[in-house]
């Protein structure tokens, strides 16, 4: 744990294994029978390549205690090794201490080569190994590390949940949007499960996600992804919008997003971004100045989010509780959906009634765009979710759960989304938390419902045990 600002210790940062830098050699071992081996042995370390082989087997069984010894980047593998079986590659390649690439050395005949790609090997070399395919390897064992590093998510790998499901769930057609979170009164979630959603369809689902932070009582989303705003701030695309008379482009806004994917782990290559933040205000004072008050503020925030909706899968609105102000207002008017947030608290239950009472009737605002989630709740607090979701005269989306094992507290003072952490085994009381996360996560987007299935069949094969 540490505060805000304050610099973790740089041990703690650097990634535990299998860091890869310019210049570095690449790491390689090779295993199958002599004949398949024997050849790439003109890698030996030192050779001028860059490419190395710091060891040579027949056996697949040998594999475990190499990978820890040698820590390689890449894993030539033959299906006619000793002890070879149909789900190496698929294990190796969701090896939880780095990015490994699995490159076939596949007989001409027979299928190996595809089963293999089919299971995450990232390319294949056909028998028998001359000399020229050494020299292509050698040639190509970087990029084929980078394509690992690619696929490679620490937080997938621990979850457990198979890649080929997640991808297609990302691949899966739906209707995309504008979502805000908001509650009338502070503390109820807004912010921890706009992140935390936005975690999950961006970095896990592989949508294309915008986070935008218009709390107008400053932003705490930074906090959440331990990073500095900058000038990427809400309050800046403001004042731009404002200058440039009133209209926003794409190239306007691509300047002050921020993409996040790293914080999944700096080991991952990212090549095309899944979620990008707009973060929000810095100071309070920012929330007075002409670009963000009043009718200006408004037309801005509709502006933003027609364009962003546009240009992203999702954009999820972390909202401020007061709909009097411009900016609020304008989410709320823009939205295809609203996750409206409550706890089973009476100081938050009644106003959130009246509010979106009157919101309704007065702004002309469809009340089928709200969708209720009950936050933090525990069974001891006396209200029944189907009690409070009739109350509110609203669909009940998703339950979460109080995390009382305050795993929940520890990431947002860690600067950690918890659902990064949290999509593998759990205890009993974070597991109740990250099921409700993934349901908001699923009215959003029905497809994620697959991990839900996935995860309470408690499928997924490993080698090894996930390292937290
Ligand atoms: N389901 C939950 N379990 C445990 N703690 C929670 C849960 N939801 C929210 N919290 C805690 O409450 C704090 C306040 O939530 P936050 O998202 O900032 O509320 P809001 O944005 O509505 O003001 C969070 O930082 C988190 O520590
Ligand atoms: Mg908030």
């Amino acid at each position: 744990m540490k505060f805000p600002g304050i610099k973790k210790d740089a041990k703690e940062e650097a990634p535990a294994a299998v860091a890869f830098e310019g210049n570095q050699p690449v790491n390689v071992i090779v295993v199958g029978p002599g004949n398949v081996g024997t050849p790439f042995l003109a890698l030996a370390p030192g050779n001028p390549s860059g490419v190395q082989m710091v060891s040579v087997i027949r056996d697949a069984a040998d594999l475990k205690g190499d990978l820890e010894r040698f820590k390689p980047h890449i894993v030539l593998l033959s299906p006619e090794a000793r002890n070879y079986h149909a789900d190496l590659v698929y294990e190796l390649t969701n090896n939880p201490d780095g990015p490994l690439a699995v490159v076939a050395l596949a007989p001409p005949t027979g299928t190996f080569g595809q089963e293999m790609a089919q299971q995450g090997a990232v390319g294949f070399y056909t028998t028998p190994i001359t000399t020229a395919i050494v020299e292509k390897f050698a040639a190509e064992a970087r990029s084929l590390y980078d394509l690992a590093r690619e696929k490679w998510h620490k937080p997938l790998i621990d979850s457990g949940v198979d890649r080929r499901t997640l991808e297609s769930i990302g691949a899966q057609a739906y209707k995309t949007g504008v979502v805000t979170f908001w509650s009338t009164k502070g503390g109820d979630g807004k912010t921890v499960l706009a992140v935390n959603t936005a975690c999950l369809l961006g970095l896990f689902a592989g949508k294309h996600v915008l986070l935008i932070d218009t709390d107008m009582n400053c932003g705490r989303v930074h906090l959440h992804l331990e990073v500095k705003p900058e000038q990427n701030t809400l309050f800046h695309l403001a004042s731009d919008y404002m200058t440039n008379s009133n209209t926003l482009t794409g190239q306007i806004l691509r300047r002050r997003v921020v993409s996040v994917d790293r914080i999944m782990d700096p080991r991952t290559k990212v090549v095309e971004p899944r979620l990008d933040v707009l973060f929000g205000l810095t100071d309070i004072l920012q929330s007075s100045h002409p670009a963000l008050k009043g009718e200006q503020g408004q037309a801005f925030m509709m502006a933003l989010l027609d364009l962003a909706q546009r240009l992203y899968d999702f954009v999820l609105v972390d909202m401020g509780s007061n709909t009097q102000i411009g900016t609020h207002f304008g989410s709320l008017m823009s939205s295809d959906m609203v996750i409206f947030i409550c706890s089973s608290d009476k100081s938050s239950l009644m106003p959130n009634r009246d509010t979106v009472k009157r919101l309704i009737q007065q702004a002309d605002i469809a009340p089928d765009k709200f969708f209720m989630v009950l936050n933090r709740y525990d069974a001891r607090d006396g209200l029944s979710p189907k009690d409070i979701s009739e109350y509110m005269g609203m669909p009940l989306a998703a339950v979460v759960a109080e995390d009382t094992s305050r795993e929940m507290m520890l990431a947002v003072n860690d600067g950690k989304p918890f659902v990064l952490s949290h999509l593998g085994k759990n205890n009993a009381a974070a597991e109740q938390t990250m099921h409700g996360l993934l349901a908001v996560a699923e009215t959003i987007y029905p497809p994620m419902g697959q991990i839900i299935t996935e995860r309470s069949g408690g499928r997924g094969r490993r080698l090894f045990k996930a390292k937290k």
